[in-house]
């Protein structure tokens, strides 16, 4: 049932190019609008929305810090992004004209089902993002769209989060077009861009055997940073808590822009950083102040491990080591950037003798608050 892997953590990575692929199949049509599974929030009441919630746990509340980005770019619609364990203590303002979407693979998150039942008691619409068909969640929701990602055994979260992804664009353009902020060509222009991810994601896999070897070359070590800007910051939280959960090793993501508020306190010889690095296209100024950052830790001694676009040279003279992604559209990088920082954590739990689809003290749903 592994199909020939050792574990069903290298299945479930392997599987990506298709679960994104089968995640966007059949929900746009030729012009560019798509269809949700299951709506009970009708357009009329989707252009009432004035604000988006999104609440979710773990991996899932980084695939929703992610969203943000999409949905306030591409409808200018306010979006904050929550902790559902901290949603609904904090007495949050919701009304009718607040649309929450809560992600969730298993659909049983405790957390997220009592904050998505707060949500809906103080009369919010609420989406589900789901991979688990008919599961709690999409049943206690207004409106579902399905992850096709198909099961998802091992504890860590993989291809489970790049569905949720595709899902969250999904609703950011569905929204854009309902409401009508973005039309006609920059929707199709995404979407043709969104049908090719699978590919790139293909691409990224074919080329992880150096990653595999960096990762069994740091076994030893105590602490690995993770640093990133703009999309590329959720996505080194989450190249963290891979490490965290898989590894058992010490692990924090960073915004790079925060370095010289705190964090570069941490930087000494040879401590292993790993950073996103953004387009040079498009957000240059991003990639400019990312590169400085590199330039800095690199001269406190830190082993930078860095991860960026094909072409990008800028970087090349202070990467000790360089993983090379596909060039991307900016809000699209991390369904790429995300796929080295999986193989690295799996990589390293194994290097460590971990048990991989089931690390310790975790549970696959977390079924209690
Ligand atoms: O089933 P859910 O998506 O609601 O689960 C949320 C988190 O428990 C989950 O993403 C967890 O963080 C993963 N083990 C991370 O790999």
């Amino acid at each position: 049932e592994k199909g020939g892997y050792d574990y069903f953590m290298l299945k479930e990575i392997a599987e990506q190019p298709k679960a994104v692929a089968d995640t966007l199949l059949g929900r746009i049509d030729a012009s560019g609008s798509l269809s949700l599974d299951e709506v009970r929030i009708s357009p009329s009441e989707l252009r009432e929305v004035d604000k988006v919630v999104v609440v979710a746990c773990g991996t899932a509340f980084h695939a929703g810090l992610i969203a943000k980005y999409a949905i306030e770019h591409w409808t200018r619609i306010p979006c904050e992004v929550e902790l559902a364990s901290e949603f609904r203590y904090r007495d949050p303002i919701l009304d009718a004209r607040t649309l929450v979407i809560a992600i969730s693979q298993s659909g049983e998150t405790m957390d997220t089902l009592m904050a998505l039942r707060h949500a809906r008691e103080q009369g919010a619409r609420v989406l589900a993002v789901c991979n688990t068909n008919g599961s709690t969640i999409p049943r206690e929701s207004d409106a579902v769209l399905y992850t096709h990602a198909g099961p998802e055994v091992a504890v860590a979260s993989t291809k489970a989060f790049l569905t949720q992804l595709v899902a969250c664009y999904l609703v950011a353009l569905y929204l854009g077009q309902v409401r009508g902020t973005k039309w006609g060509d920059e929707i199709q222009a995404v979407v043709r861009d969104l049908s090719r991810i699978s590919c790139e994601v293909e691409r990224v896999l074919e080329t992880m055997e150096p990653v595999r070897e960096l990762a069994r070359s740091l076994a030893s070590k105590n602490t690995v940073l993770f640093l990133g800007r703009h999309v590329g910051y959720p996505v080194a939280l989450e190249g963290a808590l891979k490490l965290k959960e898989l590894a058992y090793m010490h692990a924090e993501g960073f915004a790079a822009g925060e370095l010289k508020h705190g964090p570069i306190a941490l930087i000494e010889e040879d401590l292993p950083v790993v950073v996103v690095v953004p387009s040079p296209r498009g957000r240059s100024v991003l990639h400019d102040k990312i590169v400085s950052n590199i330039q800095e830790i690199r001269a406190r001694g830190a082993r930078t491990i860095v991860i960026a676009e094909e072409g990008d040279e800028a970087v090349v003279p202070y990467a000790d080591h360089l993983i090379r992604i596909p060039a991307t559209p900016t809000l699209l990088q991390p369904l790429v950037a995300t796929v080295p920082l999986q193989v690295f954590a799996c990589e390293l739990a194994t290097a460590r003798g971990n048990e991989v689809d089931q690390p310790r003290n975790l549970a696959k749903s977390v079924t209690v608050e």
